[in-house]
Parts: structure tokens; sequence; C-alpha cells
């Protein structure tokens, strides 16, 4: 593989680490602030950052390349409302899709048809990842400062599964 290609994909192992990294730290915060829902929709949320970056650090091994791995940042550890976290998950994943097309965009500028087409299942996921973060933050804007709204939403929030999250 292309040297400046796999820099690259190594560096989307990073940035998805530390996706993870950032919804735990929004896990543990709701968890601080008895939001169970909420801590159990971002874990998993975390988790499955965590398969994002092991799917890149499989492609890299199947490619002969060699995964390498740089230090995460450390992640902002408590958010003012439920509202702000979700608000900053949406702009985070809005990040993410920048980076991978721009990953893209690279593959396609030194002709690498395969990671060209790996890349095809990231960007159909960060559809997915905007929309389901967004969907919350609207949920959260709608019902504004009511108590009730809230435990109503941190409640279905806990209800996600297999099914209603993305992979
Ligand atoms: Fe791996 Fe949430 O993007």
């Amino acid at each position: 593989m292309n040297d400046k290609m796999l820099k690259a994909l190594n560096d989307q192992i990073r940035e998805e680490l530390s996706s993870a990294y950032l919804y735990l730290a929004m896990a543990a915060d709701f968890e601080d602030k008895n939001l169970p829902g909420a801590a159990a929709w971002m874990s998993q949320q975390a988790q499955e950052e965590v398969a994002h970056a092991m799917k890149i650090y499989g492609y890299i091994n199947d490619k002969g390349g060699k995964a390498v791995f740089d230090a995460l940042p450390k992640p902002q550890e408590s958010w003012n409302s439920m509202l702000d976290a979700f608000k900053a998950a949406y702009k985070h994943e809005q990040y993410i899709t920048d980076c991978i097309n721009k990953l893209v965009k690279q593959a396609r500028e030194v002709d690498d048809t395969s990671t060209e087409i790996f890349l095809q299942w990231f960007v159909t996921e960060q559809v997915e990842e905007e929309k389901s973060t967004d969907e919350v933050v609207q949920k959260l804007q709608m019902i504004g400062d009511s108590k009730n709204g809230l435990f109503m939403i941190d409640r279905e929030l806990g209800g996600r599964g297999a099914g209603s999250g993305s992979e």
C-alpha cells in the first residue's frame, strides 16, 4: 500500500479510538449524573467506535501493512447538560465524516481502488452516525427544560439495542 495512504488509515484508527474515548467519557458523565439510559447509549456507541477501529486495523493487516498507534487525546470530562453532550457528539460525527471523505479522496488520488471500496462502508455508516446523534439533539431541544421529558428520553435511550443503533 502507498505509504501516505497507510499513514492516513493509521490516523483514522486513532480518530475512531478517540471517538470511543470521547463517548466513554460522556457515558461516565451520564452515569455520574444518574442518567443510566444515556450512559448505556454512549457506552454502546463507544464499543461501536472500537469496532470501526478494528475494521481498519484488519484491513491494514490484510493489505500487508502494519498498524502503528499514536497517543489519544484526553477527552473532556463533563458536559453541562445531556443536550450539550449530544450536540458535541453530533459535531464530532460531522468531523469524522469529513475525515472519511478526505480518505476517499486520497485513495482516489493514488488510484487505490481496494481502499476506496473498503471506505465505502464508512461513508454509509457516517450517514447513520450523524442521523442517530442529531435525532437525539432534536428530541432534547424539543423537551427544553422539562424534567419529565428528560426522564422519558433517558429511558428511551436505554432501550437502544440490537437493531436500533448502527454498527
Ligand atoms: Fe466511527 Fe462514529 O464514527
